[in-house]
This record gives structure tokens, C-alpha cells and sequence, in this order.
């Protein structure tokens, strides 16, 4: 197997404690497929060279096959200042910087975690589906304004935008699209909608599709999550549906993501290297003690081996793994267990 070079960007809080058994755990399954190269991001990164991500940093994931992140952010550099930087805005230069306009992000939650959720077991059973979140437009990068007494934050997508993130969710869809928007108000969505429902009469007519209102949807992910297959959405909805649905799977540190920049098969030359990272944050209540959950992470670097690589038995390998250990019992904190991030990881190789 010819040697993957994937950039590894530990980052803050509990980044770290996740990021270093992830490596642990690929090194497992494809003995000297990888060659790591750590770089500092975020807070991290403001302490070494006062900006979240360097142009190196930068330069250097974009030379890769692909970057593997932990989490950034933490209250050390927690600020209202506009002129200070954030560990936030590292991450969304990476995402612009890389062109990763397609953020995937599947909850299925494991029969054995069916308990561990605040939701019932009969409202989550059978639950599978996909967050099809865009992640280079909308509000987040929109103009920003301040003064003392007015801020402003500018939400702008363009047909281009909104039609090829609509095109990869139709093309993972196995039954139908759920394009969730707020066209009841916001200009934006109203050109969301116009432009999903021309791509799929031109392209996709044989997959169902509806609208949601995103109010309405984040209603039915908690009543009837088995409704849903793909759901596509923009940056911001996406970004706070996603959180949601993670509790469906007992709990945020179990839901992965994968973050991609264009359509080319994994091996292509041309292909742009993806981010493959965990939905949950750098978690300060708990960094430090060695107790954070690394499912996230490892099931993140089975997106990396799938989307990134295209090697299908290795990521499989990885999550059947996971879901073994689970079914065997292993439970972190946060899934209502002791286990620690050291037992997790164990346990998750053993089943490998
Ligand atoms: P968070 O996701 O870090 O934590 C929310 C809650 O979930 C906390 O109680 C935390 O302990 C728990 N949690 C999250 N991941 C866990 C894991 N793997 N194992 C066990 N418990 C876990 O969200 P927050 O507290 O709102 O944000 C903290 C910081 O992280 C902020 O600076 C935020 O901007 C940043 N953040 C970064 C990313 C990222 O790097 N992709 C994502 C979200 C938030
Ligand atoms: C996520 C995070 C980021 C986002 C933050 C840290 C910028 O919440 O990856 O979901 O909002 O996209
Ligand atoms: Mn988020």
C-alpha cells in the first residue's frame, strides 16, 4: 500500500487526548500506511505564532492527502475582542482555505447505545441518517460589522454554492433529501429552495425530496429521527442540527464528520485532501483528566480511510470494531460509564 501522508492537527483542550490513539489505532489497521506530519492549530497555534493557523500550517495540508483534526477552542482564548484572534477562526480558514464546501456528518445510532440516550429506544431504533451540512458559505463568511452599539453578520449564497452541495446530497441519498431552510423568511432560503428544486428536476427526479422549515426539523429529529435520510442544509442550520442529532447517538462524542472539497475519487490527482474531524468541540469541562470519549475521533478516521482513501475495509474494520466494544459493554462518562480514554482505545483494538 503506498504511503498516505495525512497532516495531523492535534489542536486544543481534549484534541490532543483523542488525536494521539486515533494514530494509534490507524497504525493498527494498515500497519505503515500513514506518515503523520503534527502541526499546531488553533489556540495552540495562538500561543506559538500569534494567528490560529500559519500559511505553513496552511501550505502544508493543502500538500497532504488529507488532515485529521482534534478540536479547537477553549476559554484561554475566549474573547469578545473583534481584533484578538480566536482558536474558531483557524478552523474555518482551514474549511475556506481548502475549499471544503461539503461537510458529511452521519448519525447511526449503534443498537447497543439505544439506552444510552436521553431519547427512547423506540423513538431512535432503526435511525440512520446524514447531515449534508455547507460548510465555505452562508453567515459564517458573509461581511462582518461592528461598532460600539451595532454588529452585523451577512448571510450570502449564490446558485453555484447552493447547487453543488445539493448535488452531493442527492447523489448519498438512498431514499429521499430533506432540503431544511427557513424560506418562510429569509431571502437566502427562498434562492435555497428555488435552486435544490431545479437541480433535482433536471438531474435527480427519481429521488423524493421535501422541504423543512429548520424550526420544523429540529422538531422531527428528536420525534421521528427514522424519517430522515439526507439532510441538506446550510452552514449555520447545519451546524446546530447536527449537535441535536448527536444525542440520538447517546452522545457528542460519538458523531463524526468529514469535511470535502470536491467530487474526484479518492486516488485522483487533482483530488483536494478533505478534513476529517470530530463534531464536538475541544470540551474544556473534561481536558486535562483523560477521560474524553475518542469514538468521534476513531469513526473519524474511518471517514478519512473511506472518503479520503477509498480504502473500504479498513474504515469498515474500524467501525465494526467500535461497535463491538460498545456492544461488549465499553461506556466512557458521557455515555454513563467510567471508562477512560487509555480503556477505550484498548478496547476498541482488541476488537480490531
Ligand atoms: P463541546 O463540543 O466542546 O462540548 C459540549 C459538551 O459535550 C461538553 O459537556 C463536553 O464535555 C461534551 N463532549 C464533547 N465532546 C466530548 C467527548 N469526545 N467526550 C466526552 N464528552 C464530550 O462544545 P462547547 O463546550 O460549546 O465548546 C468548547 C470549545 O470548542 C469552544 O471554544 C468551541 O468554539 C469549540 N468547538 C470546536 C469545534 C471544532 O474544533 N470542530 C467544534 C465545536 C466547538
Ligand atoms: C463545528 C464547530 C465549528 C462550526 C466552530 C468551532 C467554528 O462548531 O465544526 O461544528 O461552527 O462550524
Ligand atoms: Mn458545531
Amino acid at each position: 500500500m503506498a504511503t498516505r501522508r495525512v497532516i495531523l492537527l492535534p489542536g486544543d483542550g481534549i484534541g490532543p487526548e483523542i488525536a494521539a490513539p486515533t494514530v494509534e489505532l490507524l497504525d493498527a489497521v494498515a500497519p505503515a500506511a500513514f506518515e503523520f506530519e503534527e502541526h499546531l492549530v488553533g489556540g495552540a497555534s495562538i500561543d506559538a505564532h500569534g494567528t490560529p493557523l500559519t500559511d505553513e500550517t496552511l501550505a502544508a495540508c493543502r500538500a497532504a492527502d488529507a488532515v485529521l483534526l482534534g478540536a479547537v477552542g477553549g476559554p484561554r482564548w475566549d474573547t469578545t475582542d473583534p481584533s484578538r484572534p480566536r482558536p474558531e477562526q483557524g478552523l474555518l480558514a482551514l474549511r475556506k482555505g481548502l475549499g471544503l464546501f461539503a461537510n458529511l456528518r452521519p448519525v447511526r445510532p449503534v443498537p447497543a447505545l439505544y439506552d444510552a440516550s436521553p431519547l427512547r429506544r423506540e423513538v431512535i431504533e432503526g435511525t440512520s441518517l446524514l447531515v449534508v451540512r455547507e460548510l465555505t458559505g452562508g453567515i459564517y463568511f458573509g461581511e462582518k460589522t461592528r461598532t460600539e452599539d451595532m454588529a452585523s453578520d451577512d448571510c450570502v449564497y449564490t446558485r453555484a454554492e447552493i447547487e453543488r452541495i445539493a448535488r452531493v446530497a442527492f447523489r448519498a441519498a438512498r431514499s429521499k433529501v430533506t432540503s431544511v431552510d427557513k424560506a418562510n423568511v429569509l431571502e437566502t432560503s427562498r434562492l435555497w429552495r428555488e435552486v435544490v428544486l431545479d437541480l433535482h428536476a433536471r438531474e435527480f427526479p427519481e429521488v423524493e425530496l421535501e422541504h423543512v422549515l429548520v424550526d420544523n426539523a429540529a422538531m422531527r429529529l428528536v420525534a421521528a429521527p427514522r424519517d430522515f435520510d439526507v439532510i441538506v442544509t446550510e452552514n449555520m442550520f447545519g451546524d446546530i442540527l447536527s449537535d441535536e442529532a448527536a444525542m440520538l447517538t447517546g452522545s457528542l462524542g460519538m458523531l463524526p464528520s468529514a469535511s470535502l472539497g470536491n467530487e474526484l475519487p479518492p486516488n485522483h490527482p487533482d483530488s483536494t485532501p478533505g478534513v476529517f474531524e470530530p463534531v464536538h468541540g475541544s470540551a474544556p469541562d473534561i481536558a486535562g483528566r483523560g477521560i474524553a470519549n475518542p469514538l468521534a475521533m476513531f469513526l473519524s478516521a474511518a471517514l478519512m480511510l473511506r472518503h479520503g482513501f477509498g480504502l473500504e475495509d479498513e474504515a469498515a474494520a474500524i467501525e465494526s470494531a467500535v461497535d463491538r466494544a460498545l456492544a461488549d459493554g465499553l461506556r466512557t462518562p458521557d455515555l454513563g460509564g467510567d471508562a477512560t480514554t487509555a480503556q477505550a482505545t484498548r478496547a476498541v483494538l482488541q476488537h480490531l
